[in-house]
């Protein structure tokens, strides 16, 4: 490959560059991997309208979530564990986002902590909860997401437990592996030296920067398997959003939604957003693909709260896809990710390119040239 050209080819960009262990980390599903495919497929399906002789002279990608401005409808997704796929990777993000005039989600499980990104930064980012069992915990890392000016809460519902991943167990993740695979697991480490200086050297301290303190030795997969089944709380419930937005002042976002009675719930409770989402398929295999129950839910709480959607979005046409259907904006993880994992900050910038180049020719050729023209009338069927 001389140049990459689309999101698939920082994907395989990555995939050269990340020891096998990490790159299925990011890269694979639950169970069967069924939600994660049905993401991609299901977006496939859709087709858009063609539409001609519009006067598509003046694109406008510029939209506004939550009273910010926006220059294309697109968040980063928060992604656990990302600053091991290169160096300090939550800052390389938020900068790339900053740059493109789009919000960085940081995850509760990010390796670097909010003062680290705030510090980097000049714009709001957005800073992702997990509901753990120590709620004085997290008390304070939403007073420290409040000192640094995070433009949203957004608060993942959709992991009271982790769901099984058999790439990671296959990859020895929370497995006591004899010693010939462990051989194996250091041979391939071994083979990526340019990641072993970036992460292994460049890009330490390697540990839950979020949850220094609170997390010990955060810095395998392993340990972070450790943290989902001790220190996350499976009894969460509706009573614990009641408290998140009793304590939270600015905006809050309900993500890993699929459900249109718990979107209504959502509403009802509060929240003034949520993120249609099966975590990228990471979660409940067999779940429906966030496309496929996006229609009905922006249908059903559409009009009173704002719908944004992830899972299986590689693309601008996806975007515009996602927006015909219903969101006000998509968020992307992986794209994100294999983009930091290639090339750094200026690789999430060069996918954040693409995906805008992407959007504006779609927009273009369905005859939408503004981001709230884009609407059912663009979908075929
Ligand atoms: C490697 C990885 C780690 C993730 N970690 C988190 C996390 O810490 N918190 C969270 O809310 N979602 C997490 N997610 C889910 C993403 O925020 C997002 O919902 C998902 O990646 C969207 O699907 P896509 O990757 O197909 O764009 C993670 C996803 C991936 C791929």
């Amino acid at each position: 490959m001389l140049a990459p050209a689309s999101v698939a080819d920082y994907r395989e960009l990555a995939r050269r560059r990340l020891p096998q262990l990490m790159f299925d980390y990011v890269d694979g599903g639950s169970f069967e991997e069924a939600t994660l495919l049905a993401n991609r497929a299901d977006l496939q399906r859709i087709s858009l309208k063609q539409k001609v002789l519009r006067d598509v002279s003046a694109l406008d990608t510029s939209t506004s979530l939550f009273g910010q401005k926006l220059a294309l409808p697109i968040v980063l997704a928060p992604v656990g564990f990302a600053g091991m796929m290169a160096r300090r990777a939550e800052v390389q993000a938020a900068k790339a986002a900053e740059r493109a005039g789009i919000p960085f989600t940081l995850s509760t499980v990010g390796i670097c902590p909010i003062e680290e990104v705030r510090r980097a930064t000049s714009q709001p980012f957005w800073f992702q909860l997990y509901m753990m069992r120590d709620r004085g915990v997290v008390k304070e890392i939403i007073s420290r997401a409040a000192a640094a000016n995070c433009g949203a809460l957004v608060f993942t519902v959709d992991l009271p437990v982790l769901g099984t991943r058999y790439r990671d167990i296959r990859n020895g993740m929370g497995v006591q592996l004899p010693l010939l695979s462990r051989l194996r697991m250091a041979a391939n480490f071994a083979s990526k030296p340019g990641w072993i200086h970036d992460v292994g050297v460049r890009g330490r301290p390697l540990t839950f920067g979020n949850l220094a303190g609170v997390v010990k030795g955060a810095n395998s997969l392993g340990a972070l398997l450790h943290w989902t089944t001790t220190a996350l709380d499976p009894s969460v419930t509706w009573k614990d959003l009641e408290w998140v937005r009793s304590i939270w002042k600015g905006p809050l976002i309900l993500k890993g939604v699929l459900d249109e009675a718990d979107a209504r719930e959502a509403v009802a409770t509060g929240a003034d957003g949520i993120v249609v989402s099966n975590h990228g398929g990471r979660q409940l295999d067999a779940a429906k693909s966030s496309i496929s129950v996006l229609p009905r839910i922006a249908e059903a709480v559409g009009d009173k709260t704002t719908v944004l959607m992830d899972g299986g979005i590689r693309s601008g046409q996806d975007v515009t896809r996602a927006l015909a259907l219903g969101a006000k904006a998509c968020m992307i993880g992986r794209a994100w990710v294999y983009g930091v994992a290639a090339k750094g900050e200026a690789g999430v910038g060069a996918v954040l390119e693409t995906m805008k180049r992407e959007l504006r020719t779609s927009m273009a050729l369905v005859g939408a040239p503004r981001i709230d023209a884009i609407n059912r009338s663009v979908v075929e069927g």
